[in-house]
């Protein structure tokens, strides 16, 4: 076979991110390259996210223009990964002809065969959305790694059981499935080995890890990273409040590599709403959770996600959302107008809110927590932070730029004639707080 240049076009989660790793990890050794340009690819991979619906119009917005470049280039092979491809199957190549194959959340460990396959048949299969319970993974461990990256994700857990009533990714990504702890901390050793200071384990909920095949807990597994030599430190993404547990508050406190910052997605301030969200916990549980881990944890950066606009959310539902981020003071958060995805059961409840509802909503309710953002990073004036630095600052290159173990981004002058600062730790005295990121210099 020939060998051929790849670009992968990645949408989406820090998941999809890993994912295309893993793809570009199994086709490497085949033989194939990789571009970022869509004019010298002889093959287009998209994975895709299929969370609201604009994430899905900005895929088929580029199946749009790829369908142009197709037109005079007909041996351009074009395949759809990932989320929408899960999700919709062989409707893509229904709506967007231009699309060659399609591959699943579980198909991506298939892949080479399944590239293989369309290149050498012209009447190949077209779909490859099974699920399969034993995700296996083969010996991708074995395959070497095409880039090293101060900062690098791990997924530890697959999948989603818990069912929220808005949301796709029980559907797209199917039922939960842990990795065994030995491969994990494997892929983390070799990553350090490669120069990664910093892992980020990654699962839709951390907390389920090794659940359901009986291994060892999320704890345990935060103290076996913590373990490992030469990492400096440990995130991970994302936690369900109902799930985090006592036992994960008191890592904070004793595990020294794990970074002081939880992303805990509240989404909504309202019991009615987060009862039929199906999230399985209150206002109150959740605000206990938040208090007891700024016991432990003093230095806590808290951020989360926020979703207007639920069917039913009334202006007294939306205050309680405005008054928890008032009581709670996050450092920052992700909101999102509700999206109506037709597989989750929310698509069919009744009074929905107006989009310009959704939109005025979301407005204020950023509006709140830019004054909480603005106040938390002045209150970081004066003190000195650990930064992680990932490189020269992309703005000013006079500057340096990382991230404060709360995930706080520093751009910072050293002193004179520093050497090359990357990927080391260095303190950092910070003298402005900006809207987003914070300013100081080398202590
Ligand atoms: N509409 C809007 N936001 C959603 N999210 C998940 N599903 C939807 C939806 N249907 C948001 C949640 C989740 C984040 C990843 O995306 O806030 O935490
Ligand atoms: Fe979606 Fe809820 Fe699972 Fe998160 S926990 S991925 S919001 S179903």
């Amino acid at each position: 076979m020939q060998l051929k240049k790849i670009l992968i076009q990645t949408y989406g989660c820090q998941m999809n991110v890993y994912d295309t790793e893993i793809m570009k990890r199994l086709l490497h050794p085949k033989g194939y390259s990789f571009t970022s340009s869509a004019k010298t690819a002889d093959i287009i991979l998209i994975n895709t996210c299929a969370i609201r619906e604009k994430a899905e119009q900005k895929v088929f917005s580029y199946l749009g223009r790829l369908s142009l470049l197709k037109q005079n280039r007909k041996k351009l092979i074009i395949g759809v990964c990932g989320c929408i491809a899960q999700n919709y199957g062989k409707r893509i190549i229904q709506r967007a002809p231009c699309v060659d194959f399609v591959v699943g959340t579980h198909g991506i460990f298939q892949l080479p065969s399944i590239i293989e396959q369309v290149w050498k048949k012209s009447d190949h299969e077209k779909v490859f959305v099974d699920f399969n319970d034993n995700l296996d993974e083969g010996d991708i461990q074995q395959k070497p790694f095409l880039e090293s990256s101060i900062s690098s994700f791990v997924t530890i857990i697959r999948g989603c059981d818990n069912y929220c009533s808005y949301c796709v990714v029980p559907y797209v990504r199917g039922r939960e499935i842990s990795r065994p702890p030995e491969a994990i901390l494997n892929e983390i050793e070799t990553k350090v080995s490669k120069g990664s200071r910093e892992i980020t384990l990654l699962g839709q909920n951390v907390n389920s890890y090794g659940k359901r095949e009986n291994l060892i807990s999320f704890v345990q597994l935060l103290e076996k990273v913590n373990h490992i030599k030469g990492l400096n430190r440990i995130r991970f993404t994302t936690s369900h409040p109902k799930d985090f547990n006592e036992d994960l508050i008191q890592s904070f406190a004793h595990l020294d590599k794990l970074c002081s910052h939880i992303h805990l997605p509240v989404q909504s301030g309202s019991n009615d709403i987060l009862k039929k969200m199906n999230r399985k916990y209150t206002r109150n549980d959740y605000l206990k959770k938040i208090e007891h881990l700024k016991a432990a944890c003093p230095d806590i950066c808290i951020t989360s996600d926020f979703i207007v606009g639920f069917p039913g959310e009334t202006q007294k539902d939306f205050e309680d959302s405005l008054s928890l981020i008032r009581t709670v003071e996050y450092d920052s958060l992700f909101a999102f107008q509700y999206s109506d995805r037709m597989v989750a059961p929310a698509s069919r409840y009744a009074n929905k809110v107006d989009e310009s509802v959704k939109r005025e909503r979301l407005v204020e309710l950023l509006k709140v927590q830019a004054e909480n953002t603005l106040k938390k990073n002045n209150d970081c004036i004066g003190k000195k932070y650990q930064v992680l630095v990932e490189g020269k600052s992309k703005r000013d290159t006079g500057q340096w730029s990382g991230r404060t173990s709360g995930n706080k981004i520093v751009n910072f002058h050293a002193h004179e004639n520093t050497r090359d600062l990357k990927a080391t730790l260095v303190d950092v005295y910070i003298e402005e707080a900006c809207a987003h990121s914070l300013r100081g210099v080398m202590g």
